[in-house]
């Protein structure tokens, strides 16, 4: 069973990946917090409680107290927070409390930020249920919350105790959110392992068809890539940084379409493809590697389709969180494992770049309808 540790210098904890994990919760838990007694709260959505409340509790001699929140990024939000806290405090939880974020990246970010502040901070454990919650969204400590101007505008680092993924529950995820989160690992390799690209190149059919062992390959692989990135460079102030490649054209693109339309994998799928078009325009990254590498991202779509220009697309980047002092910090590849961060990438070698991503994407798909959030 893959348990990779994540070592920083405000926590230490590891994250176990295996299929069955779910049923085994509560003796880890006891592990983890030996000689005291247990006051578990979940934080869950309707829907996944729905699919897998019967193997959750399946462990708990008692059972937990489980806090809802509906699912989806409109729910992402300080209001959510609120209403958890006081359910918590109405149900007697204190310091000694530990919470579970038992679903995506939504109701990780929010459990986690609602354990950063309720009562100045108290334990909890990620139990991810999304490929991207499992490969990236539960580790490395990053919680918060949306404000109407911004996505994860208000937040703070607040590690959790353990992750425990277990793929069993990537069986009921939606096909196009597996290949959302399929696309953070295809991220995983282009910037830091090029074994894990290569397996992803090899055994496409197997992944996209979901056989479990190669899930399972895939997400302790994409794991240690951000367990590593995050170990060597907790607050991201330069290593964490390469994480964001794809980041700069996607979250225009999300922001473009109102974070309604795409998936955020998809987005960055669409901002990697516009990224590897800036290093191969500049000569630091073969062509030929940025073609298998597209080609590769567009294997494990098909990413819809969106409406933008270019011009609108790079005006939105100049509100990207990531920019200092107005400048751009670009994650771009040079090799498929390596990276470099860049910061002179002007106005007309993105717009180049985003109109040959735009231009593939029209030759590619067909625009897709609204999705709910
Ligand atoms: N903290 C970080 O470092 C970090 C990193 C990346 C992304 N994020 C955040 O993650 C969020 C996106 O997370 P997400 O992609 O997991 O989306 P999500 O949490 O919205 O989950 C997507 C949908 O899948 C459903 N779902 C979840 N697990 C399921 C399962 N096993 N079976 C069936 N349905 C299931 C959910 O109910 C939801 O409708 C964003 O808010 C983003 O900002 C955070």
């Amino acid at each position: 069973m893959p348990v990779i540790p994540v070592k920083t210098p405000s926590a230490s904890y590891n994250v176990t990946i295996a299929a069955g994990l779910l049923q085994t919760l509560e003796s880890r838990l006891k592990k983890l917090n030996p000689g005291k007694p247990l006051r578990v709260f979940v934080v869950t959505s309707p829907e996944i409680w729905g699919l897998w409340h019967k193997s959750f509790l399946a462990s708990f001699k008692e059972a937990p107290t489980v806090l809802f929140l509906p699912a989806g990024e409109r729910h992402k939000r300080l209001a959510s927070v609120e209403s958890l806290a006081e359910q918590l405090s109405h149900s007697g939880a204190d310091r000694d409390s530990i919470l579970i974020a038992f679903g995506g990246g939504v109701i990780g970010d929010i459990t986690g930020f609602l354990a950063a502040i309720y009562m100045r901070g108290i334990r909890y454990v990620q139990v991810p249920t999304t490929l991207l919650a499992q490969v990236d969204s539960s580790i490395g400590g990053k919680t918060g919350v949306n404000l109407a101007t911004g996505k994860n505008l208000i937040g703070s680092f607040h590690h959790p105790q353990a992750v425990f993924a277990d793929t069993n529950v990537l069986a009921t995820l939606p096909a196009a959110q597996l290949r959302a989160g399929l696309q953070e690992s295809l991220k995983a390799g282009v910037i830091y392992d090029a074994r894990l690209f290569r397996y992803m190149e090899q055994n496409a059919e197997a992944i996209l068809a979901g056989d479990p062992a190669s899930l399972t390959r895939v997400v302790s692989a994409s794991v240690r890539v951000k367990a590593d990135v995050v170990s060597k460079d907790e607050k991201e102030s330069g290593l964490r940084m390469i994480l964001n490649f794809g980041h700069t054209i996607g979250h225009a693109i999300e922001a473009a379409t109102n974070y309604k339309q795409l998936l955020h994998g998809e987005a960055i799928a669409w901002g990697m493809i516009a990224a590897l078009n800036v290093a191969s325009a500049r000569g630091t990254f073969s062509a030929k590697e940025a073609d298998r590498v597209t080609n590769l991202i567009l294997r494990y779509g098909p990413i819809p389709a969106f409406k933008a220009t270019a011009k609108n697309l790079v005006a939105l980047t100049a509100r990207d969180k990531k920019n200092r002092s107005g400048i751009r910090s670009f994650v771009l590849p040079t090799a498929i494992g390596t990276t470099e961060i860049v910061r002179d990438v002007t106005e007309p070698e993105l717009t180049a770049a985003t109109e040959s991503m735009l231009s593939l994407m029209h030759r590619q798909t067909t625009p897709t309808k609204k999705r709910k959030s």
